[in-house]
This record gives C-alpha cells, structure tokens and sequence, in this order.
C-alpha cells in the first residue's frame, strides 16, 4: 500500500508528488544520513535512540542538525497521523540541500534537505520468523565508516540483490580476513555451543543498531551472556544458532548460510524465546507516544 502524503522540505505534500530537486546533494552524492523506525500500534519504537543516532550521523558529516529533537518528533508524528498508520516504518532523511554540483560543501546558509515517509508494515511476517531465514555470503565492499548511517549504500544494495537472486533472505557480509561484519540491512549475531550470544563491537565496520542495543539488554536481563567480539565465517557456519536484527526483522532465525544448514537447519530454542520476549516488549509499550 502506498502512503497518502509525506513530508518534504517542510510541507506536507501528495505522495505522488513528493519530489526533491535535481540538484539535491543526496541524489548526487549520496551527501545525506537516513534514520528508520518503526512504529508498533501507534508506538515510535525506540524514539530515544533513533534520534539520538540521526544527531550522531548528522554531526558526523557535518550537516547542521535543522531540527530539534521535539521539532522532529512533532513533525514525524503528523506523518504518521496523516497517513493514518498504526504499524509500519518511519524513514527520515537528511541531506545537505540543493546546491550546483561541486565537491565542497555548498554555503553554510544552504539549509538542509528533509524527507520523512511513513509506510504500513513493519517487517516479515510470523510465518517467515517460525520457518527462518537463509543467508548468502558477499564480500563488504562497503567504505570505512560504516557506523555513519549514509544513503551511500550502493555496496549494500548490490549484496542484498545478490543474495535475493540466489533466493536469500539477506547478505552476510565478510571482509577480507574472513571476519563477518553484518548483513547489507540488519546485525548479525551468533549463539555458541555454550549459550553466549556473540555480535560484532561497535566501531567502524558496522552500524550501531537499535534494535542491537535492545536485545543486548534483553538477554542480559535474562540472566544470558552477550559477548562483543568479531566472529569469523567459520564461526558462524559453526554456531549452534544465527540471527539478524534489525528494526523491522526484529530478532530472526538464520536457518542457513550459502546453502548450508545451521544447526539442525531449523530456527533454534534461544533466538524464538529472545523474538518472543522483544515482541512482548513491544506490546507492552505504553505512556507518551512521541514526547511532544
Ligand atoms: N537498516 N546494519 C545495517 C547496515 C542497517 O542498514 C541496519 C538497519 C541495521 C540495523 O539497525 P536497526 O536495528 O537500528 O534498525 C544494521 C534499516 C532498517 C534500513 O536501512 O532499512
């Protein structure tokens, strides 16, 4: 289903008219950071943290945030009522504005360019989760700053059409050494033979994942071990149970990679229990909506 209208450059326009300019810096040189959260029931999930990246990517590139946390939260939060959406996803992007093409960046009174768009449907259905997931290896091709959440994602979008044209579900992506990094739209993360669930530190080889930093604290509030470490292929071809997370795939089972089994090929005991509980969280989730 399309969305009815989405915000551009401080209107609220027809979907089908909902354009940007030529010249636009995100179109291109993919000079722009993007933000997507999902919306549970009329809930933002994990507002908090969203935006709190979205200022990151934005200081990290240097674009001036042209919001404030509130001022975006208000406007989101019309996007999401004009559209009428109760579960689905939010995207916010952020440009460097319009400006003649030329490398350096255009005159600091260029104001930036913003782009939210709200869509119904958040993420696979429970009949993917029960079944699980596989996985196609692809080498990360992506640039050095991969914690920065760039529009800059041709290498990702390669990877995923690459494992999509082998029928997989996503792209687990591996460097040179053989250590995995994440997958082209989701964390990646492992189980071993003694129950510790292993996933990549932070740093400059992935993004720092909402729902990654979620489910650290739900496994850890269960009394289960999270262990931060780089993990090779080998590992995870090794590993009792795999799973990608993300904001719409949520915790989901890897029941193979490049066509070989994990485990017993079925969706394993830890990852259902920490799905169902990160589900449960967000049925529960309650009190102000947007803050504003
Ligand atoms: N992708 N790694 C990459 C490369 C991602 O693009 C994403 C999110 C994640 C998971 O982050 P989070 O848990 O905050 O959603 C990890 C979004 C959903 C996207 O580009 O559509």
């Amino acid at each position: 289903m399309l969305p009815r209208l989405a915000y551009v450059n401080g209107r609220y326009v027809p979907y089908r008219n909902a354009m940007v300019h030529c010249e636009d810096r995100g179109y291109q040189f993919a000079d722009a950071v993007y933000e997507v959260l999902g919306l549970y029931r009329g809930y933002p999930v994990d507002l908090e943290g969203h935006w709190a990246r979205l200022f990151r990517s934005l200081r990290a590139i240097g674009i001036e945030a042209p919001f404030s946390a509130a001022t975006l939260s208000f406007i989101a939060r019309e996007v999401v009522r004009r559209n009428r959406i109760s579960t689905g996803t939010l995207y916010i992007q952020v440009s460097r504005g319009v400006a003649p093409r030329n490398h350096p960046f255009p005159d600091p009174d260029t104001p930036p360019g913003i782009v939210i768009v709200a869509r119904p449907g958040l993420g696979p259905t429970a009949d993917v989760a029960a079944r699980g997931v596989s996985l196609l290896t692809q080498p990360d091709l992506r640039w050095k700053r991969c914690d920065i959440k760039s529009t800059g994602l041709l290498a990702n979008v390669l990877a995923k059409q690459a494992a999509r044209e082998q029928g997989a579900y996503e792209a687990l992506l591996v460097d040179s050494e053989g250590m995995v990094t994440e997958c082209s739209s989701s964390n990646v993360w492992i189980v071993d033979e003694a129950g510790a669930f292993i996933t990549r530190p932070l740093g400059d080889a992935i993004l720092p994942g909402v729902t990654r930093q979620v489910l650290a604290g739900l496994i850890r509030e269960n009394g289960q071990t999270v262990v931060e470490r780089p993990f090779s292929l080998t590992e995870a071809l090794a590993a009792r149970e795999v799973f990608v997370s993300s904001t719409g795939s949520f915790a989901l089972p890897v029941v193979s990679i490049d066509g070989r089994p994990v485990g017993d090929g079925k969706p394993g005991p830890m990852v259902a229990d920490l799905r169902a509980r990160y589900v449960r969280r967000l049925e529960s989730l309650d009190g102000d909506r947007w803050g504003v």
